[in-house]
């Protein structure tokens, strides 16, 4: 059948989703699947239903795109849709709320502490260092691709990166640093059948993965799978495949993690509902490793509409 690759979109994370989109069209074309790029921020949701499509990839990212919005507006039309549905989506693309499921059902993740963006203190934000120590992060709870993230190494940052989220976000999160390495994992699959790829481990300059390291340079190390052993592999997987129950996340999702050095214990981030397919991506890298080309990485992710 007729399948929408969607791709675009008027979130902060455009730009990531043209490359995802691009390769995720190309890639199902060269399978034979009679795909057509749609983007939502130049045609309208009259022009989606019109198209009459079977089945809908999703290579959004951030608002309008992967947090529940347009899952909405697909029920609605009655449109299958790769990855997660409504909830899922919506709770993924809050890290304030994935932290909280995650720690009702005994999921490790940093400390944190939310402010409100409009009417936090000056003495509010002087407390945070006291109680998560620095360094700390600070995280626009509803942006990806680490938009307006900042990494806080003295009292006196506070206030910059409490300003710098709170240009995109109501409430911003100021989390616990966890010092160690950074990994992540994907998950295919949806409930008892959802399963975990190799891990990633992600070595950037000066250990700072932001939106440059990770589309456009090529400074940043990947290794994968991940030099663990077996057990630790094994245990972060499974907690990558809990974390993703946890939100009800179905289809796929990209899961990241910090493995504190001192006792290489594991810490969930967040979870990406809708991950990033572009040429410097994690999932496509991942799913190499375990012997999955990107093309049929793509017609996997595809088949997952009808989960
Ligand atoms: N938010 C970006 C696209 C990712 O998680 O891969
Ligand atoms: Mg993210």
């Amino acid at each position: 059948g007729k399948v929408g690759v969607l791709f675009g979109g008027r979130s902060a994370e455009r730009e990531v989703s043209l490359m995802s989109g691009g390769g995720v069209l190309a890639a199902l074309q060269s399978k034979g699947i009679d795909a057509h790029g749609f983007d939502p921020a130049q045609r309208s949701l009259a022009e989606l239903a019109a198209e009459k499509f079977d089945r809908v990839f999703i290579a959004l990212h951030g608002r309008y795109g992967e947090d529940g919005t347009l899952q909405g507006a697909l029920e609605q039309l009655g449109i299958p849709y790769t990855g997660s549905g409504v909830m899922g989506s919506s709770i993924g693309m809050d890290k304030v709320m994935s932290k909280r499921i995650w720690l009702s059902h005994g999921l490790p993740t940093p400390r944190f502490i939310v402010l409100d963006s409009k009417t936090a203190s000056v003495e509010e934000l002087r407390k945070v260092p006291d109680e998560l120590g620095l360094p700390l992060m600070l995280k626009a709870p509803h942006e990806g691709s680490t938009i307006g993230i900042s990494k806080v190494t003295s009292a006196a940052d506070m206030q910059g990166g409490f300003e710098l989220c709170a240009k995109y976000d109501e409430v911003v999160l100021a989390e616990e640093f966890i010092a160690g390495r950074e990994l992540t994992v994907p998950v295919l699959g949806a409930g008892r059948n959802a399963r975990a790829l190799p891990i990633v481990e992600i070595r950037a300059p000066q250990g700072n993965y932001d939106y440059q390291n990770k589309y456009f340079s090529d400074d940043t190390q990947y290794l994968c799978p991940a030099p663990l052993d077996d057990a630790l592999t094994q245990k972060i997987q499974t907690l990558a495949v809990r974390a993703f129950n946890a939100i009800g996340c179905t289809g796929w999702a990209r899961v990241d993690f910090m493995l504190r050095a001192t006792d290489n214990a594991p810490y969930l981030l967040e979870i990406n509902t809708s991950p990033g397919m572009t040429g410097h991506s994690l999932v496509p890298m991942s799913a190499k490793a375990a012997g999955v080309s990107y093309e049929d990485l793509c017609v996997e992710i595809l088949r997952s509409a009808d989960l």
